[in-house]
This record gives C-alpha cells, structure tokens and sequence, in this order.
C-alpha cells in the first residue's frame, strides 16, 4: 500500500496523490489542487507548522524525548545547563564544551543597572512578576541593540546572554514585590543554587542552599526546558518569523506562557487545592468538575492522552523535597483527586490524566515560593527550549507566520454617517 493519500475535487473530479512525509502531508500540494480552499484549524490541533528535531513526544504512548534522549534519563543524570546545551547545539557537551558553556553563562548573569533600577524599581508593589518579567525581557533588547543583526554568532551571545539572566530578572521581581534588595548573582554556584541565593539571601555572606532543595529545583528545570510546539513556543517561532530579535520573542513566548491554560496552571492547581480544602470534600470536587462547573486544574493535556511521564518523575521529586521540607499538607488531597479521577470513566474516557503542573507546585510551595512565582519558574529553563526553537526556525530559513482565515463577517456594506444611525 502507498504511503499517500488521494484528495479529489468532488466539483471537478480532479485528483491528486499526495505522498505522506515523516507523518505529515505537505500542504502545498492541497493548495495546487484547490487554490483559496483553506484547512480550518483554529487552533493548529491537526496542524503541524514545523518540521523540527529539537523535542519528540508521543502523547498516546506517553514518552518525552529532547534531540531523542528520554526524560526520565535526563531528569536522573544531567543537569539543566547541560540540557540547555543538548536543546540549544542539538548535541550533548564534551567536558571542554561544558565548562566553556557553563562559564559563559555563569558570567552573563548580571544584568544592567538601570533594568533593575528604573524599571524593576518602577514597577508598583503588587505586580505580578510575570508581568515584570514579560517587560524586563523586552527591554533587554534596547540594551543589546546589536541583536537585531540575525547571524550565528551574534544570536548565539543572546542566547547566553537570556538564559543566563533569566534566574536573574525572575529573583529580581521577586525580591522587589516583598519589598526586599536585589541580590546579585554569585558565580561561584551552579545554576539553581545561584538562582536560590538570589532568591532568598538576607544578611549572611554567602547563601548555600539545601543541595536536595537546589537538584530538585534543577530536575525540575529540566522537565520543563521544552515541550515541541506548545503555545509559548509557538508564539516564539511566529514572532521569530517576523525575523524580530530574541529578545522581544522571548517576551512574546513568556506573555504566552503566563496563561492559566499553559504555564499558570501549576499556580491554578494550588489554588484549586486550597479551595478544596480536605480529602472528604474531593468527590464532591469531582462532581462538580462532571457537571462542567469547573475544571480540573492540572489534568488534561491537549497531546498527552496518557500519563503525561513529567508528573511521574515530578511525583518522585516531590518525595525527596518533602523529606527536607515537611510534607506539603495539601500532597494528600491531590493524591486523593488523583484516585478518584483516575477510577471514573468521566476522566478515563476523555483521557485525562495529570499533567506536569499537578505535582509541581505542591514541590515549589513547599520550598517557599509564593504562588506568584510559579510560572516564572518555568520560565526560566523554559527559554532554553524556546532559543533552541527560534534558532532551529532561522536556519530553516523559515517565510513568516501568516495563516489564512475564513471570513465569516458582513458582506460589503456601505458607510453611514453617524447622525444617522
Ligand atoms: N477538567 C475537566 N474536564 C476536562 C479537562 C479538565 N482539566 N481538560 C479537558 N476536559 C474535558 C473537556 O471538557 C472536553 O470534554 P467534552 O468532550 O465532554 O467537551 C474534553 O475533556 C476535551 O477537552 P478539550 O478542552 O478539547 O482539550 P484541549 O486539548 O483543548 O485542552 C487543556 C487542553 C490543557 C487546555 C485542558 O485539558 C485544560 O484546561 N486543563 C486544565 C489546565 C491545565 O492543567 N493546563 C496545563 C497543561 S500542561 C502544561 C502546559 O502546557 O503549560
């Protein structure tokens, strides 16, 4: 049998074979049979707008592979600088490339003066910091005005230059909404203890954090550091398209990230843990979820059709984080949703299992971080895989972002002038 369709014009009996391509059908040749005949996919769920070889995931059989090494072994191994070299040169480091990466990105941790006085300083008290982050990235662009040259070299400083300031801008917001100084970074730590340093410093000279609290941080970056053509990495490759810097792409996929559908729900599981208040109060929970009241935050995902295998590795760490920190008293009721939605055909028919955020802010609350902070903590080793993605999309030499749509307004009408109408 061919590996091909036939598509036929039922107006005309015209016919065209089609030949399926790594999984796909190429839509050039839909569009030479039937020019102005669009595919209608609002939201790209049968649409495949990359071909790419930075992340492969499988949602039925439920595997995460970046550059084809699974998760589960990177999330037992490697560190989240190595991973970000892995998603960013596609290859794993040897020592020498380690050490040059790991020093370069350790000395461009700093950031300019004036980001973190005029407009880290100018923002009100109570901002969120996902908003501070979202501005602050941006504003690095007016800072390295030389990043809107798009050649290898000069692309790659700014991909340093992100990841590498990342920790920074997100302890930075941090640190202003409690009203506390700005810490600098310390680059005799590695990437998480550095970041946690900033994070919680007060007045001692040198903060060591707790080195379980510092590689669960680090596993969980890894975990998060890229998920193929998601939202945020989505809006990354369009506004990359526009051959715009990374900069003020990266602000573009961070805004993206922000939503309570994608990176806001670790911060909506909790909320929704809260709200719940006991395990005896779950299947009521559960009710209502089946009656369409509300959803389950934390469940669900629009590829995984099974359990998504970051919250598998994600309940693990969470063990070893609450044998330092106490057990997060809100674990007992998630396990308990777990169960029960795990056992109700509501769920498994619409193959809703726990996603990543289901555990991961249960790990970051433990660990002191307010609730605020969560989805910038995805972000942080989120950018990696989003440098890698606008990277991939400039070598492949991409044209722009630009979907067709069908219009379902008025027809032409004519202007009437206000007093009339
Ligand atoms: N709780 C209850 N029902 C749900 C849920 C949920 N969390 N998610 C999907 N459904 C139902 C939905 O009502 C629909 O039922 P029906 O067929 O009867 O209308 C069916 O399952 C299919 O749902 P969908 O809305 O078509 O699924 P989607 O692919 O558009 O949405 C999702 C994916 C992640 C936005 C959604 O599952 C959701 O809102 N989950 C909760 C938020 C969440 O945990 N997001 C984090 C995703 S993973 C990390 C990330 O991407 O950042």
């Amino acid at each position: 049998m061919a590996d091909s369709i036939t598509i036929t014009d039922n107006r005309t009996g015209e016919s065209l074979e089609v030949p399926i391509l790594d999984g796909g059908i190429d839509a050039k040749a839909w569009s030479k049979l039937l020019p102005g005949i669009w595919f209608h996919d609002p939201s790209f769920g049968a649409t495949s707008g990359a071909a790419s070889s930075i992340t492969e995931l499988d949602g039925e059989a439920g595997f995460l592979r970046y550059r084809g090494y699974p998760i589960e072994q990177l999330a037992e191994s490697s560190s989240y600088l190595e991973v970000a070299y892995l998603l960013i040169h596609g290859e794993l480091p040897t020592p020498e490339q380690f050490e040059a990466w790991r020093y370069e990105i350790t000395h461009h941790t700093f950031i300019h003066e004036n980001v973190r006085k005029r407009f880290m300083e100018g923002f009100h008290h109570d901002a969120h910091p996902m908003g501070m982050l979202v501005s602050t990235i941006a504003a690095l662009s007016t800072f390295y005005p030389e990043a809107r040259d798009l050649t290898p070299d000069v692309v790659m400083k700014q991909v340093v230059r992100l990841i590498a300031k990342m920790p920074t801008l997100a302890a930075g917001a941090y640190r202003h909404s409690v009203g506390m100084p700005f810490v600098y970074p310390d680059n005799s730590l590695d990437f998480a203890a550095n970041f946690l340093s900033m994070m919680w410093k007060t007045a001692e000279p040198r903060y060591d954090a707790n080195p379980v609290l510092a590689r669960a941080l680090d596993v969980l970056f890894i975990l998060h550091a890229d998920h193929e053509q998601n939202c945020s990495t989505t809006a990354m490759r369009t506004v990359g398209s526009s051959h715009a810097d990374p900069y003020v792409a990266t602000a573009a996929a961070t805004a993206a990230l922000y939503g309570p559908r994608h990176g806001g729900a670790n911060e909506a599981v909790i909320r929704m843990l809260t709200q719940i208040g006991s395990i005896d109060a779950v299947p009521a929970y559960v009710e209502r979820v089946k009656q369409g009241d509300v959803r389950l935050q934390g469940f669900g995902h629009r590829v995984y059709k099974n359990y998504d295998p970051r919250a598998r590795i994600i309940k693990k760490t969470a063990d070893e984080v609450f044998e330092v920190t106490g057990k997060n008293p809100l674990l007992d009721i998630a396990l308990k949703l777990e169960e029960v939605a795990l056992s109700d055909s509501y769920f498994t028919d619409r193959k809703l299992y726990p996603n990543v955020d289901f555990y991961s802010g249960l790990i970051y609350q433990a660990m002191g971080f307010p609730m605020d902070m969560f989805t910038v903590l995805f972000a942080i080793p989120r950018t990696a895989g989003w440098l890698s993605h606008y990277m991939e999309l400039l070598d492949q030499d991409s044209r722009i972002y630009r979907p067709r749509q069908l219009y379902v307004g008025h027809p032409v009408r004519d202007y009437t002038p206000i007093e009339r109408r």
